[in-house]
């Protein structure tokens, strides 16, 4: 579909992962309202159907990230169809409640794949292509990639080794054109910790809990985090990078 050529993505090509639900399928949807064609990633595809029927800019690609070749297939599948590759949300995560006296060498492991080797394979297969369009990059992290998380020390180190990684690809690239950029998010309303194994009384209990604290005393939606990612993304924020932005109310300042 065409977009008007006054919007700020217009004629630009976007990869999301984890585009069937929470902030992946926000960010889709307001990266294809901003005009962008958008190829949307994840594991369900009832769930990125759903995400593709909100928008004609945008199509999905059922496919597990952490099978081998799933990276390169997801870049090709982009390339292949629009001819041209300027962004990649890394947004496809999980999380892990787990005390060191219930660490598990597996789960560990699953993080670290899913949140560090992921995003890593994802930016190695797509360089070729944002080289060629002077494209950018933004990672997903949290507020907890800066700040300790007790109960969830695996998790957080890997959104710590995302915000590193963000600064040394984004000087690492600089001189090519391309940004490199990280959204960090307080709590937000989404699947995350019932796809991690919590009850939802427990999730209930635990967005309580944060709400108190959060200085603004607001849990964010998927849309407040989609925002930023759009303003990390988009070209009239060419100056920008190597940047974490946290968007969590306040949190971390506490
Ligand atoms: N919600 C929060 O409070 C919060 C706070 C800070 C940071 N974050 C970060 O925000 C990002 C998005 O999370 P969310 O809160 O929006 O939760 P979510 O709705 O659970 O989104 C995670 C997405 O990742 C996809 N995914 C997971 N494993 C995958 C795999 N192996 N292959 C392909 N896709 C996979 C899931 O889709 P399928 O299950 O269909 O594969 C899902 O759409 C994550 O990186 C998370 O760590 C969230």
């Amino acid at each position: 579909m065409s977009s008007p050529s006054n919007l700020p993505f217009s004629g630009h090509v976007a990869i999301v992962t984890g585009a069937g639900s929470g902030i992946g399928r926000a960010t889709a949807l307001a990266l294809a309202q901003a005009g962008a064609n958008v190829l949307g990633v994840g594991r369900r595809k009832d769930a990125l159907d759903e995400t593709a029927r909100a928008h004609a800019n945008i199509e999905v690609l059922s496919v597990n990230l952490v099978d081998d070749g799933a990276p390169a297939q997801v870049v090709a599948t982009a390339v292949e169809r629009w001819g041209r590759l300027d962004l990649l949300v890394n947004n496809a995560g999980g999380t892990a409640v787990m005390p060191l006296a219930e660490a598990d060498k597996q789960v560990i492991a699953d993080l670290f794949h899913l949140n560090v080797v992921v995003p890593s394979m994802l930016a190695h297969e797509a360089l070729p292509h944002l080289r060629t369009s002077s494209g950018s990059i933004v990672n997903v992290s949290s507020t907890y990639g800066h700040r300790p998380m007790a109960g969830g020390s695996h998790y957080s180190a890997t959104k710590a080794a995302i915000e590193q990684m963000t600064r040394s690809w984004a000087l690492e690239l600089a001189a090519e054109g391309i940004r490199v950029n990280c959204v960090a998010p307080g709590p937000t309303r989404t699947d995350v910790m019932l796809a991690a194994g919590l009850t939802p009384e427990a999730v209930n209990d635990m967005y309580a809990y944060e709400q108190a604290r959060i200085p603004t005393h607001r849990i964010a939606d998927v849309d407040d985090i989609a925002h930023w990612i759009l303003r990390m993304a988009e070209p009239a924020g060419r100056q920008a990078t190597g940047q974490v932005i946290t968007v969590d109310g306040g949190l971390e300042l506490i």
